[in-house]
């Protein structure tokens, strides 16, 4: 009796030692080997994918000329591929569906859209979720409404993004400014919307609202594609590194202005007039030249406070960075109709230019870096004394001022503070540039030998 039990109980455990194994096989062969890491060691795996999102692409672009959309590639990974791979690059006339520029190795495709050619498209939508496409619109404010009057702006289409297998397409869509540039707005989803719609952080568009100027575009054949791009792709590319733009604080300019209102005389408003001509002619100046210049002093507070000018200022004041100092500016100027009235300093040290046109002032301040601060100088004329005001840095951000297109510092509330002080938002009409400013240092006496070259006034 206990032999039988133990053959048994030996052929009980060979028996199910035996299942086990045929399981572990069966398991193996069905779950395992499909899991799809083991297909990245696979070429074609890669292959198939891109040709998922060139066929998305293909149906997408294709809708879009049947609806006459202009389109224009704005994907920043695709565009620097474009612009860096010359050799590459004359390969694109090849109809091979290839997807080497427009997937970019991302799952993301980026396009802008001019939002005037945009409204003219009620069915696009309609027909893209026919084919398939599943749709996130992203609706804002509409700035141009909003203004000192009215603060209320109707929601408008920013953003488009169309998800099929997995790749997301994004339009921007670009409007036009009353400065004369394009702007887009900030992708800021509603509580509503799904979160998980798109990778949001990798979108090249939306941190920010941004500001281009008007691209040239190219229709071209991209992977086999009809699709426009910019004519000039560096010059696209580096304006979407700088594109960050800053509204105006309407709702707080509203409530400066209800607390000390705008000055109505007529000389005032001949002020604004001519600020706004003396504003524009600086920025066509400078913008020719390709010299970055941001407004300053008090016309960056107006700006920042009261979205105008301050009429009782009678100058307009700008910063430009020495680094980008050329002779030629003086030339610009004068060719633009505007006298040089004094220049102080040098390129080495403290150098302030100034230029008169119709009788207001237009003031360059050249701002030197200095470890984590940056100043610019200012002369006293009859003495020669020498002044400092200090700045924390900051980077530039687009704005609007007078309807042209301005830089500002990014940062402008420390910007305004460490030249105005905490009180910055009470006005200050009697202003001594020698002592009222919170950043003001004295800076020494330059050498009387040197006063000739360097305190220039005509
Ligand atoms: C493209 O733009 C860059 C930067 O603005 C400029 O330096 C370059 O000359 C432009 N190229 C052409 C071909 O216009």
């Amino acid at each position: 009796m206990p032999r039988v039990n133990r053959t048994f109980v030996f052929v009980l455990l060979l028996a199910s030692s035996c299942a086990f194994l045929l399981f572990q096989l069966y398991y193996y062969r069905n779950y395992v080997s499909k899991e799809p890491g083991l297909h990245l060691l696979d070429p074609a795996g890669h292959v198939m994918s891109s040709q998922v999102q060139w066929q998305n692409l293909k149906k997408f672009l294709a809708l879009a000329q049947f609806f006459r959309l202009p389109l224009f590639l704005a994907d920043s990974a695709a565009l620097a591929l474009l612009s860096q791979d010359a050799l590459r690059q004359r390969d694109r006339a090849m109809h091979e569906p290839h997807c080497s520029f427009l997937c970019a190795g991302r799952p993301i495709t980026s396009f802008a859209l001019p939002a005037s050619q945009w409204q003219l498209s009620p069915g696009f939508l309609l027909a893209a979720e026919q084919k398939g496409f599943q749709l996130l619109e992203v609706r804002g404010r509409d700035p141009r409404l909003a203004s000192l009057d009215t603060l209320s702006g109707e929601e408008i289409p920013l953003h488009f993004l169309f998800r099929l297998h997995g790749y997301i397409i994004h339009v921007v869509l670009l409007y036009e400014r009353s400065g004369g540039y394009l702007w887009h707005g900030a992708l800021r989803l509603k509580a509503t919307a799904d979160p998980t719609f798109a990778p949001f952080r990798l979108l090249d568009y939306g941190r920010h609202a941004g500001a281009y100027d008007r691209p040239e575009l190219l229709l071209t054949v991209v992977d086999g594609l009809d699709v426009r791009v910019p004519r000039n792709i560096s010059r696209f590319l580096v304006q979407r590194q700088e594109a960050r733009f800053l509204e105006c604080r309407y709702h707080d300019a509203r409530s400066f202005l209800q607390l000390y209102p705008d000055d109505s005389s007529a000389a005032a408003v001949e002020f604004r007039r001519k600020a706004k001509v003396l504003l524009r002619l600086a920025a066509q100046t400078l913008g020719r030249l390709d010299i970055p210049f941001w407004i300053s002093s008090g016309t960056c507070l107006g700006w920042y406070r009261q979205c105008g000018v301050i009429s009782y200022s009678r100058d307009v004041d700008i910063g430009i960075f020495i680094s980008d100092f050329r002779p030629q500016i003086t030339t610009a100027f004068r060719d633009a109709g505007m006298s040089l009235k004094h220049q102080f300093g040098q390129v080495e040290d403290s150098l302030e230019l100034s230029f008169l046109g119709e009788d207001v002032k237009l003031d360059i301040f050249f701002f030197y870096r200095d470890g984590d601060v940056v100043w610019n100088g200012g002369t006293q004329a009859k003495s020669g004394r020498k002044f400092k005001y200090v700045f924390p840095s900051f980077s530039l951000c687009w704005a609007e001022l007078l309807e042209v297109k301005v830089r500002v510092p990014c940062e402008t509330l420390d910007y305004v503070m460490a030249n105005y002080g905490g009180t910055w938002s009470v006005p200050v009409k009697s202003w001594d540039w020698k002592s009222s400013p919170s950043n003001v240092i004295e800076n020494g006496v330059w050498p009387v030998a040197e006063w000739a070259g360097l305190i220039q006034v005509y």
